[in-house]
């Protein structure tokens, strides 16, 4: 699954950039696709202060946010290959590399917060874990959870699918959400997180989807203004750990990492609560945004489910696997 070119690229990009190390600790960079204030960056944060605290020292982080260290799928080659040691990601960008996480982004699976806290906590999660390890050789070893995605735009307010149609929105690289826009009529234009606030900006695209925690942290109430609660997905966000290099450390230290991310994930769930709604706020306060509601729901979920969910059963691993989930979720099974 990891594209060998890019391999090389990667390499020769970010060679030096793995870690650095003084006669006491080592500091292992972390990669973080959001801007400051983002979910992923306290994920971030708090992993790397429990880490420092778990191993007396041994091991730092230092975290790079807004993309610094490449686009968030370019940084899965970049762990992949050990040249860099962690990226927190969504887990639309990780799902090119390992399929099996595309059970994330079915449109709709996810009804509320506690199903997405029942998922983490499931063997769903722990088998979505391996099946990266082995496809991608990253392991997942925390979650921030960022809430639901909701559609932005410059253009006008979208309350039904016949206000969608003439919007150009950006979506990330990831078949599932491409084949969902076009489920309701829509020509999406796929492209890599890294550049979207500048094609918003630029009016290359009209619109965007993702969390209200994300659009606020990178500041896309400069270039938009009208915000649909289409809420199809749950932005779970993958905090990746190159597997070659956890495989290299102690005993201690992995128990160290693994209960650091278990930690950080619970912290992330609380950072969230405590948030979003004040946020959702702030969007419309600080930069004038405007709310709507979809009106006709139904019509949404429906053609999405009918046209995606089938298409997408083999590359997640077949129905077993969604049923697995469903049942998790505490959902009727298909
Ligand atoms: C995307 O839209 O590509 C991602 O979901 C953005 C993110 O990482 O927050």
């Amino acid at each position: 699954m990891i594209n060998k070119n890019k391999m090389t690229k990667a390499l020769s990009l970010t060679a030096g950039l793995l870690f650095s190390t003084s006669a006491f600790s080592t500091t292992w960079n972390v990669a973080v696709g959001d801007g400051g204030g983002s979910t992923q960056e306290a994920l971030g944060i708090k992993f790397g202060e429990l880490l420092t605290e778990k191993t007396s020292g041994k091991f730092k982080t230092q975290i790079f946010v807004n993309g610094q260290l490449g686009s968030e799928q370019d940084t899965v080659n970049d762990v992949a290959l050990e040249s860099l040691p962690f990226s927190i990601i969504a887990s639309n960008n990780l799902a090119p590399f390992s399929p099996a996480v595309g059970l994330l982004s079915l449109p709709y699976i996810f009804e509320n917060l506690d199903q997405t806290v029942q998922m983490i906590n499931s063997p769903v999660a722990q088998d979505l874990n391996q099946r990266t390890i082995q496809d991608t050789g990253t392991r997942i070893v925390g979650w921030a959870y960022s809430g639901f995605r909701v559609l932005s735009n410059s253009k006008h307010p979208v309350k039904n699918l016949a206000d969608l149609s003439d919007i150009i929105v950006r979506v990330p690289k990831n078949e599932i959400m491409i084949d969902t826009y076009k489920s309701w009529g829509n020509n999406p234009t796929p492209m890599a997180w890294s550049e979207t606030f500048t094609a918003l900006q630029q009016g290359v695209v009209d619109g965007q989807d993702n969390p209200y925690m994300t659009i606020y942290a990178m500041k896309f109430g400069e270039v938009q203004k009208y915000i649909s609660d289409i809420h199809y997905l749950f932005s779970l966000e993958p905090m990746i750990m190159s597997e070659s290099l956890f495989q290299k450390q102690d005993d201690a230290t992995k128990a160290a990492i693994l209960s650091a991310g278990k930690e950080a994930t619970e912290y992330s769930l609380q950072w969230l609560k405590d948030r979003e709604s004040k946020i959702k706020d702030e969007l419309v306060n600080q930069y004038g945004m405007k709310i709507d509601a979809i009106e006709d729901e139904k019509e949404w979920v429906k053609k999405a489910q009918d046209a995606v969910w089938p298409k997408f059963y083999e590359s997640v691993g077949g129905k077993d696997k969604v049923n697995a989930l469903l049942k998790v979720l505490g959902r009727p099974l298909i």
